[in-house]
């Protein structure tokens, strides 16, 4: 039996089922294992069944699954924590992003999981070990970082604490690529991993142009949308600039390494966004779009990435 048969053979619990968790819950049913869902808030739990068959439905009309009723019905919902995790080699932690909260869930794990269970977290940026130290199950914990939505952006990083197994990091590395997700391995443990650190450097960047009067938000954003972020969708920045000299990389680095280092040199110190520039970003967003206009963007934005999704499939298999 492989690995991956072997964790996921029994289905995986889902725990926090917010945004990201009922993500998760799509990943793994859509590949064809069971799901069990775990939510404290039973007001939360309720609206699910519904929101499921909403996104289901959205990605059949864009072909990108089949059989949606199917999937669905893999997707069950529990009334307490230690029926979502009896007898399930792996759980996707996916409640919310504090240490107190998280490590209290932790405490209460480490008295229920089998010997072998593996618990990923979707923590954002903090790392693992500060809410695992010191349990039972400290050394098959670790971090699995996905990119909301996980069904429709595949990328998730793997971030081990110094005791987590080495096994355990490669056995979810399997089952992830056996659900179709991207697993990238970050060696060792940092604050806001590998993608948010790119994120907010770009951020840093973006709030300073536009708080030195440089541009506006929506000229901001459209340098991303309608410039940089075109290329990002199927190639990252290393290969970006590889292809952007006659002689590759290292003729890129010869050409413009020292304005870069220019630009990171001129930034100085780091500084908080404070209140007066946030009320500035605020005020050009909202007047772009009304606050009770976020939950139809945001709907929009998911059909804009499963347009991507269905076109980056229909590539990769005729490349
Ligand atoms: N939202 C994103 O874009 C995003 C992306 C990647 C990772 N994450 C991470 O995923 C995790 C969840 O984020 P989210 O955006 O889904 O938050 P959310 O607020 O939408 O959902 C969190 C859920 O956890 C539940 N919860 C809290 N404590 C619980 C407990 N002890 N047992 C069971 N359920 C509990 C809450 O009721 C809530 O429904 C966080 O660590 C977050 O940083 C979020």
């Amino acid at each position: 039996m492989s690995r991956t048969e072997h964790l996921g053979s029994t289905g995986v619990a889902i725990v926090g089922a917010g945004l990201v968790g009922l993500g998760w819950a799509i990943v793994f049913a859509r590949a064809g294992l069971k799901v069990r869902v775990f939510d404290r808030s039973k007001e939360l739990v309720a609206t699910l069944p519904a929101k499921l068959e909403q996104s289901l439905s959205d990605l059949e009309s864009f072909g990108l699954i089949e059989a949606p009723q199917e999937i669905g019905s893999r997707v069950s919902y529990c009334d307490t924590l230690e029926e979502a995790v009896d007898g399930i080699r792996y759980v996707q932690e996916s409640v919310l992003e504090r240490v107190d909260v998280k490590r209290a869930l932790y405490e209460q794990l480490d008295g229920m999981l089998g010997q072998n269970t593996i618990v990923g977290s979707s923590s954002s940026g903090i790392p693992s070990s500060d809410f695992t130290e010191g349990l039972s199950i400290s050394p098959r914990c670790l971090v699995a970082h996905p990119v909301n939505p996980p069904y429709l952006v595949p990328v998730v990083e793997l971030v081990p604490a110094s005791w987590t197994l080495p096994e355990v990091v490669d056995q979810v590395d399997d089952l992830m690529h056996a659900v179709g997700q991207h697993p990238v391995r970050v060696a060792r443990e940092l604050r806001g991993f590998v993608l948010n650190r790119l994120q907010g450097v770009l951020l840093r960047e973006a709030w300073a142009l536009f708080e030195e009067g440089y541009c506006s938000t929506a000229d901001l954003d459209a340098t991303i949308s309608k410039g940089l972020g075109l290329r990002w969708s199927f190639i990252g920045p290393f290969e970006t600039i590889d292809l952007n000299a006659p002689g590759g990389v290292r003729d890129y680095a010869n050409r413009l390494g020292g304005l870069y280092l220019d630009i990171v040199r001129e930034r100085g110190e780091p500084q908080p966004w404070s209140e007066e520039l946030i009320a500035r970003v605020d005020a050009e967003r909202r007047d772009a779009l009304p606050l009770d206009g976020l939950q139809d963007r945001t709907e929009w934005r998911d059909r804009r990435l499963m347009a991507v999704a269905a076109h980056k499939r229909d590539m990769e298999a005729s490349e």
